[in-house]
């Protein structure tokens, strides 16, 4: 397979988790028919018509669907249930264990806290651009601390996190290659970025323009991103600094169907990149 050279060529780790049950995963496909036959005509009519009249006055044009959504946290809960059913947290059960000092980047309302929250090992510090999801979080008693605000400029210290984590918000972010260079400067020596994030599985019919990466619809920052696993692993390589470098990527099926399209299946990717010592600051 083409990609699995490219990523020997690179010397990155490629993994495939084979945890999941086929059967389990087809019966999924077959209540997610039942989803998408009951809201794909809610999301055509209302959402993906106005989108695809609005983008032609404004390529960021942000939807009312995701306005609504980006205003009422628990709206966005219950987005997460039904986009991932039947475990909205089953995308963080790959992640390696957490420990010491961790950047949550996009924490939203705190999903990964609560489901963290019994295993201890991290200090999580939990960031977001949108602080109606940071107060929830608080008032669900989610969070210790948070900080409002973009991951382009952070308001903290070089040099201060052990992992930084973009679970579900890698394909909100517009610029990379600033996100980038800011997780750089906040990461420790031998610090680790870890992205979960989801890509499309079927690349055959799903549109040419998934065989790259590319920038649809909207979210707070303007943008959502859909890759396929090729186009992925090449946008990591072409928006890193030149400190960091991609060690491994993780291919998992969820047990859950769509995660956020509602027309193509999507699998999760964990991808880890560290920090080098030796590199130039
Ligand atoms: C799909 S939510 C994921 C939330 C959470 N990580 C989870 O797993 O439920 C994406 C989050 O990224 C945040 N976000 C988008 N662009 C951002 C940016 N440039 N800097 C920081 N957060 C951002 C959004 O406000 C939103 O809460």
């Amino acid at each position: 397979m083409e990609l699995d050279r490219d990523l020997q060529q690179l010397g990155v780790a490629h993994r495939m988790d084979h945890r999941n049950n086929p059967v389990l995963i087809k019966c999924l496909e077959a209540v997610y028919v039942v989803y998408y036959a009951l809201l794909y005509p809610f999301y055509y009519f209302w959402n993906k018509r106005d989108f695809s009249r609005q983008t032609k006055k404004n390529p960021f044009y942000v939807s009312k669907l995701v306005r609504l959504i980006e205003k009422h946290p628990l709206l966005y809960e219950l987005s997460m249930y039904v986009l991932n059913f039947p475990h909205p947290t089953s995308v963080y059960r790959f992640f390696p264990p957490m420990e010491g000092k961790v950047l949550q980047v996009g924490c939203g309302t705190g999903l990964l806290n609560k489901w963290a929250r019994h295993m201890g090992g991290a200090e999580f510090v939990n960031l977001d651009i949108n602080e109606r999801y940071l107060q929830y979080g608080l008032k669900k008693g989610r969070y210790q601390n948070t900080v409002h605000s973009g991951i382009y400029d952070v308001p903290l210290e070089d040099e201060s996190f052990d992992i930084i984590v973009f679970a579900r918000c890698f394909h909100h972010i517009r610029h990379h290659k600033k996100a980038f260079k800011e997780c750089a400067r906040l990461l420790k020596d031998g610090g680790q970025i870890w992205i979960a994030d989801p890509v499309i599985l079927q690349e055959e019919g799903s549109g040419k323009q998934m065989n790259a990466g590319y920038m649809a619809n909207s979210s707070i920052d303007g943008v959502i991103w859909r890759f396929t696993k090729p186009a992925f692993v090449k946008h990591l390589a072409d928006s890193l600094s030149e400190s960091l470098r991609l060690v491994s990527i993780t291919d998992v099926r969820q047990p859950h169907m769509t995660n956020y399209n509602l027309k193509y299946p999507q699998t999760d990717i964990l991808a880890v990149i560290e920090k080098t010592a030796d590199a130039p600051k």
